[in-house]
């Protein structure tokens, strides 16, 4: 008896796999001869491949979830299910080409459900067109010209930092550090906030803010999703008043209009003469302390951990540091030509945005039916860019486990193989930004210390920004220059 149910069961297992063949077939090879989907599999129910794709992640090693895929089905692109949603994942330098030239031809960017529940953007308070006008502004307040003025001021909070945070200390522990750097010239940058006791005002709902986006979106009270959103309504009504009050001292001729990225937003109007409205402002604010928030300093972590295990590299940084540093009177701010004289630490900061990229990839959403490579991609389905399928790949980073600033002279890398900033008019608008922030915080790091990290091999784990499992606890070995003098 028990040998014939058996049997019934394996008839029916038989027939559910034979249907769902033939159903994904009929659906694969698709009728009238058209492209199949993408070699790959969708992984269990609803949760699809998300745990896999989260886990190598967690375990340091996020680029196994890709190269894993890439040897089994595709180089190109492979399909899968992540985040509840069916999956494209595009690679190598084609497929980000791909996707960096067809934002709103054949894609436009998309961010998982829980992310626009924390983070509202603009699309809720104006139309789509808009919010593209609007992301076509945002790099305005970015670019070199508009941030040649803020270099002496970034100079100036990173000596208050250094001052503050690491100066007749022993021991470091790096990551919150790198934290409160950017984060503090964040907000005397964007919204003048410079006393480090309102900073601090900011900074916990901020935590908050940012630990919710990338929490499971269960909103009951109590979870981190649920203070994610309480903390972003916190931040954006403080924004909306900062504002408000902004507007009032510029009438009264009591703000300056260069002051900060804040008043440059308020007055600057669009091709048709229109300003942004104040919620606008308030959402781009806080979409650039995001973006900014643990990216770069993820990077500075990196910056330091890789000078700690690399004397050679750590000794060039350092003279082309104190070139500048000797070049200058005493208490002389850095000034836009400083920077462009540090060109290998660039070189070397790259390289660490290589091997250790703040951001994996980013999603996009087909706007339309369309055929990649061969394969048919369907309007609706989730596409992603992975930085590491280009950074890790030796295709196009020979020896990619070996740290070689070098790869950034000359020409340098290929396009679209270098993408920690993404590419094409979605490209990260914080990128020279992020350029001068990390430039001046090597600057004050290598000319007033040598460290060595107190964990030799400290695990790194990548949720969803790399960043070493203790946050890179070091033993600080000051020179003997002059104190800082503000
Ligand atoms: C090392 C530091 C940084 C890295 C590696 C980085 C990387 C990226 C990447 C990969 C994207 C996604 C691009 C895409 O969707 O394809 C992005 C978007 C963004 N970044 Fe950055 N970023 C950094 C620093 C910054 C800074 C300092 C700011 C602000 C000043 C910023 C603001 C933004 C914003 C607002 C977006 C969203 C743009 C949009 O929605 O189109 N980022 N960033």
């Amino acid at each position: 008896m028990e040998v014939f149910y058996v049997s019934l069961f394996c008839v029916f297992i038989s027939t559910i796999l034979l249907s769902l063949h033939f159903l994904f077939y009929k659906k694969g090879g698709g009728a009238g001869g058209a492209a199949a989907l993408p070699p790959g599999k969708t992984g269990w129910p609803v949760i699809g491949e998300s745990l896999e794709f989260l886990s190598t992640g967690w375990k340091g090693h996020p680029e196994k979830f890709i190269f894993d895929r890439m040897a089994k089905y595709s180089p190109s692109v492979f399909r899968t299910h992540l985040l509840g949603e069916k999956a494209a994942v595009f690679c190598g330098a084609a497929g980000n080409k791909f996707l960096f030239s067809n934002e709103n031809k054949l894609v436009q960017a998309w961010w998982p459900s829980s992310v626009d529940k924390i983070f509202p953007s603009s699309t809720q308070t104006s139309s789509k067109e808009e919010a593209i006008k609007m992301r076509k502004m945002l790099p305005n307040f970015l670019k070199p010209e508009a941030l040649h003025r803020y270099v002496g001021i970034m100079d100036h909070i990173a000596r208050r930092h250094f001052a503050d945070g690491w100066e007749n200390k022993k021991e470091v522990v790096v990551f919150p550090l790198a934290k409160n750097y950017t984060f503090w010239l964040a907000c005397r940058l964007f919204v003048s906030i410079e006393d480090p006791s309102q900073v601090e005002k900011f900074a916990e709902p901020f935590n908050l803010l940012a630990s919710g986006l990338i929490s499971i979106p269960i909103d009951l009270p109590g979870t981190p999703f649920n203070k994610g959103i309480k903390a972003s309504n916190f931040v954006r009504k403080e924004l909306v008043a900062i504002i408000k009050q902004r507007k009032i001292e510029l009438a009264e001729g009591k703000a300056s209009p260069t002051q900060d990225i804040l008043s440059h937003m308020l007055l600057t109007s669009d091709e048709n003469g229109k300003f942004m409205q104040e919620l606008d402002i308030a959402d781009k604010i806080l979409g650039l302390l995001i973006g900014g928030h643990d990216t770069a300093s993820s990077a500075c972590t990196f910056i330091v951990k890789y000078l700690a295990e690399l004397p050679e590299i750590y000794d060039r940084v350092y003279d082309e540091q104190m070139e500048i540093l000797k070049s200058k009177e005493e208490g002389e701010l850095l000034n836009w030509e400083d920077l462009q004289k540090m060109k290998y630490s660039w070189n070397v900061a790259c390289e660490v945005l290589r091997v250790a990229s703040p951001l994996q990839g980013a999603f996009r959403e087909a706007i339309n039916d369309f055929v990649y490579n061969g394969f048919s991609i369907p309007k609706g389905w989730k596409l992603y860019w992975s930085a590491n399928s280009t950074h890790k790949n030796p295709e196009f980073f020979p020896e990619p486990a070996k740290f070689d600033p070098s790869r950034f002279e000359g020409s340098g890398p290929a396009p679209y193989t270098f993408v920690p900033f993404g590419g094409g008019p979605r490209m990260c608008p914080g990128k020279e930004y992020a350029r001068l922030e990390i430039l001046v915080f090597m600057h004050h790091l290598v000319t007033k210390f040598r460290w060595e990290m107190t964990i030799p091999n400290e695990k790194i784990v990548v949720d969803p920004m790399p960043i070493p499992a203790k946050g890179l606890p070091v033993r600080l070995f000051p020179h003997n220059h002059k104190p800082t003098i503000f």
